[in-house]
């Protein structure tokens, strides 16, 4: 081969390459621009999975006025899955969802819902179901056949498989496949995923599962603190499903709950059974005005402002400099605090500066009791019950 053409060789073997790789080498851009909302089946149901279940709690988002609040997904984890035919192709569990994964997604899409669904990334999911490993391409293929719009893709039976590989691998497969899907890593942090998989999905699993328990859930909040700045438009860090309403908490450490997750900017996935909730957890999974706080376009996850061990405030920054602040008191008993309100005002992640807003030119509001509070007083004393919170918004006037 001459010289010439071996170089117009190499420029074509180059550009076939480059086509190639990155033809589909990307996640669906602008699907998740806020922390996705919705529901879960896992956290109260596991794999008590059914099409009645998932209908009647879409009919439930509608009548509790959780769909009027901006929840969205509507999410069938684990077990819905039983095996594979002969051309390899997901099996339906029959008995449980005797109208196929189409029907209902349908039906979802009817009611303004999106749908979810889940799988893993290794051979066998969590719950010993058949795995995407292997599959990839072919379940891509299938769940934009079925109308799927979220993929919750788990962590099991992964053996020596390389997280970052595994996940693109996925997300290849969805892109290829066309249908535009919201792509939740279920790695549960070991890897580090906030590092690597900003350009691989929207939202990824920083620690194992959470349990209904105030302490478990601590434990993951406070496993948070470092991850701030890995958050943002398109994709979030996701400290796991909530619990609100499953029993295992009080109502005042569900609302401590549901504010940390808000302020963290954290995916709210409500994981409770929306058909029978009482007024308690329905007022705290509606509250527009700290969902609002979650869903601010600025996406940006709270910043620790202060640890004063028993009591921290956290700082989010939200957009037309604007900011809310929350008081977490963690003790087992009540604190009476002094707050500098100006200070709290001013106060940023950046520990050589601080923001330069001025106090005449906001309102404080109370986020919880909906009411404004009178900032006359600069230096103001708030007392917190214990496990509780106190959530403000500075809102320009
Ligand atoms: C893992 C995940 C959970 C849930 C279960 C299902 O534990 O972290 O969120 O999906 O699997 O088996």
């Amino acid at each position: 081969m001459g010289k010439a053409k071996m170089n117009n060789y190499l420029l074509l073997l180059t550009a076939t390459l480059l086509i190639n790789s990155s033809a589909f080498a990307q996640k669906f851009d602008q699907l998740a621009p806020s922390p996705p909302m919705g529901w879960n089946s896992w956290n109260k149901f596991g794999c008590d999975v059914s099409e009645e279940l998932i209908m009647g709690i879409a009919d439930a988002m509608v009548s509790s006025g959780m769909k009027d609040a901006g929840y969205e997904y509507i999410v069938i984890d684990d077990c819905w899955q039983v095996g594979r035919d002969e051309s390899g192709d997901i099996i339906v569990d029959e008995d449980r969802f005797p109208h196929g994964m189409k029907y209902l997604a349908d039906y979802m899409h009817s009611k303004g819902f999106k749908f979810g669904i889940y799988s893993c990334a290794g051979t066998k999911t969590c719950q010993g179901r058949p795995g995407g490993r292997g599959y990839e391409f072919q379940d891509a293929r299938t769940y934009a056949r079925w109308g799927v719009d979220y993929l919750k893709y788990d962590w099991c039976y992964t053996t020596t498989q390389d997280p970052q590989a595994s996940y693109e691998l996925m997300r290849d497969a969805l892109y290829k496949a066309g249908r535009p899907v919201v792509f939740s890593l279920c790695e549960w942090g070991q890897s580090k995923p906030w590092e690597w998989a900003r350009d691989v999905g929207h939202l990824w699993r920083t620690t194992g599962d959470i349990v209904d328990r105030w302490d478990a859930m601590m434990a993951i909040f406070d496993a948070q603190k470092e991850l701030a700045r890995y958050a943002g438009p398109g994709h979030w860090n996701d400290p796991d499903m909530l619990e609100v309403g499953n029993g295992g908490m009080t109502t005042e450490e569900y609302r401590t709950h549901f504010s940390l997750w808000c302020v963290l900017a954290a995916p709210l996935m409500a994981g409770n059974d929306l058909r029978n909730m009482n007024e308690e957890t329905r007022g705290i999974l509606t509250n527009k005005e700290m969902i609002a706080v979650n869903q601010d376009t600025l996406g940006r996850q709270a910043f620790c402002f202060r640890d004063n061990g028993d009591y921290e405030i956290w700082v989010k920054k939200l957009a037309n400099e604007e900011k809310t602040v929350c008081l977490l008191n963690r003790s087992d008993e009540s604190k009476t605090v002094e707050l500098n309100i100006p200070v709290l005002l001013k106060a940023s992640d950046h520990y050589w500066s601080s923001d330069p807003y001025e106090l005449k030119d906001y309102t404080m509001r109370d986020l919880w009791s909906h009411k404004n509070i009178d900032t006359g007083e600069e230096i103001t004393e708030v007392t917190l019950a214990p496990h509780s919170v106190k959530v403000y918004r500075f809102i320009k006037k």
